[in-house]
């Protein structure tokens, strides 16, 4: 690190950190959550209150970072981060302080992160609205966030991180990827993400340029992403964290269909999004024809919005509430929509998997319900399911398979009934699934517990009803296999 300038103002920066004592819990601690719950609504208020008077190095780290706030010379020194002027990250007018990106401490459910995320500040606090400027790279968001729990965590030689932003995907990749590529077309993400990623240890190779044109004939085991996925007119200056200039959702296809090359065989793609719902076009047969021969897909639609709502979160994301060309954007926008015949946009998950497919595999669902976050294992538990599809009955019945673990019992009926008149199998994992089950199913289901093979286990219970064992094939083997497709049901592995 001598003579290396660079490397010394991260280390100054992170001895700062460390010293304060500026990680989430403290953090936390100190603006309360009603503090943090008035950041997630970009107001600092709550947060400012809580801190009251205080100017201790903790203190004042916070208000620079993360509420924009100015700080004196005394206090800034006291916080060690004074030559941090050197670097931009900190301007000087006068004796006053003011921080030219947001810093913010940032640490997963799992603690796997427990580090720091350097991005730009929020353009729209405290209802102020400043338009961000066209490189502004974003913070942490529930986007982001959401990206994180939807994207495996299991070991890999290489990945991805497409459109890396702040780099907070990194921080993720490092604790199980080998070695990491991290790309974006804004020159701005790359120096925040490089800062982020010096101050956090964590070590991948940076790439400028667009979607997969930066990494050549490379191949990766994981691919993530939230790309800038926004659907709006081709107009004007750009926002480059959320709009390419691409029609509709073209970039969102270019992203899942340019992936079947960059992945390796058994790789995955993962990706948070949304879709256009085009007149006449199922929503579910758009996403199809977008999955490259090769691969199998699994996509989660989360949400469904109707135009106006859509473009009202997004004009105000751009800071466009209140200001004179309002209206005008507005319908504009409601135009776009209108030449493209888009009725809807659909928001949500794309998990894929570079099978050997010749005929890709796509399963899309509709899940607006609660889900179990990390949800990732159970996206990928549904791919690795599409393999028992081509299964015959014959092998479904010898295969020996055990129910989801920690499958719940409810029953519901009448009180004093004999029998319930309702009995629906409920999960606490993944998609937080449930299933209403008769007493033939629910008695076999209850007894996939890696003993029998699904055979067995139907005869015996036909006995135990008094049906014929038969018919009660025919009525269960249909239903067995919807519960293998959605990963109530997995195969005892072969030794
Ligand atoms: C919504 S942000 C996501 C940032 C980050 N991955 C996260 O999880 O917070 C999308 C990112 O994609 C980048 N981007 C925009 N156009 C791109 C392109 N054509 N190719 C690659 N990245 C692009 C933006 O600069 C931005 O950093």
């Amino acid at each position: 690190m001598p003579g290396n300038p660079r490397a010394e103002s991260v280390e100054l920066l992170r001895a700062a950190l460390v010293r304060a004592d500026y990680f989430a819990d403290p953090v936390l601690e100190a603006i309360t959550v009603e503090g943090q719950r008035g950041l997630t609504r970009n107001h600092t208020f709550a947060a400012s209150r809580a801190l009251g008077s205080r100017d201790d190095p903790l203190a004042t780290i916070i208000r620079l970072f993360i509420l924009q706030e100015e700080q004196p010379l005394e206090a800034v020194i006291r916080a060690g981060v004074v030559d941090l002027v050197n670097w931009g990250l900190l301007t000087r007018s006068g004796d006053m302080f003011r921080a030219g990106v947001d810093i913010r401490p940032y640490s997963d459910e799992t603690a796997w992160v427990d580090g720091w995320v350097v991005s730009d500040h929020a353009a729209t606090l405290n209802t102020r609205n400043v338009p961000p400027s066209p490189d502004h790279v974003l913070g942490v968001s529930a986007a982001s966030v959401s990206l994180s729990q939807i994207t495996p965590r299991r070991q890999v030689e290489s990945a991805l991180d497409l459109g890396t932003g702040s780099g907070i995907q990194c921080l993720h990749l490092s604790h199980h990827a080998l070695s990491i590529v991290a790309t974006d077309v804004n020159k701005r993400a790359l120096d925040l993400a490089q800062w982020t990623c010096d101050l956090n240890d964590v070590r991948p190779q940076f790439r400028l340029g667009s979607l997969y044109e930066p990494v050549g004939d490379e191949k990766f085991d994981l691919i993530t992403t939230n790309p800038p996925f926004v659907m709006s007119p081709v107009v004007g200056e750009r926002l480059t964290y959320r709009e390419t200039g691409y029609s509709s959702d073209e970039f969102m296809r270019a992203v899942v269909s340019g992936a079947g090359d960059p992945l390796n065989p058994g790789g995955s793609l993962h990706v948070l999004g949304n879709w256009a719902h085009v007149r006449g076009e199922p929503w579910q047969e758009r996403l199809r024809s977008w999955v490259p021969v090769g691969c199998d897909a699994f996509v989660v639609q989360r949400e469904v919005l109707d135009v106006c709502e859509y473009i009202e979160i997004w004009l105000a994301d751009a800071g466009l509430n209140g200001t004179d060309s309002y209206l005008e954007k507005y319908q504009q926008w409601l135009d776009y929509f209108d030449t493209l015949g888009v009725e809807a946009v659909g928001m949500g998950w794309i998990a894929m998997v570079k099978s050997g497919s010749a005929i890709p595999r796509v399963t899309c669902l509709d899940w607006p319900h609660a889900v179990a976050q990390p949800v990732a294992d159970d996206l990928m538990a549904h791919l690795d399911a599409m393999q028992y599809e081509s299964w015959s009955d014959e092998r479904v019945l010898d295969t020996t398979w055990i129910l989801a673990p920690g499958t719940t019992q409810e029953t519901m009926g009448a009180p004093g009934a004999a029998d319930p008149s309702h009995i629906v199998l409920r999960r606490q994992d993944g998609l937080k699934r449930a299933v209403e089950v008769d007493t033939g199913l629910g008695g076999v289901l209850g007894a996939c517990d890696g003993d029998l093979p699904l055979g067995a286990i139907i005869a015996a219970v036909a006995e135990v009803l008094d049906v014929s064992a038969p018919a009660l094939v025919a009525e269960i083997v249909p239903q067995v296999r919807d519960l293998i497709a959605t990963t109530w049901l997995t195969p005892v592995p072969q030794r």
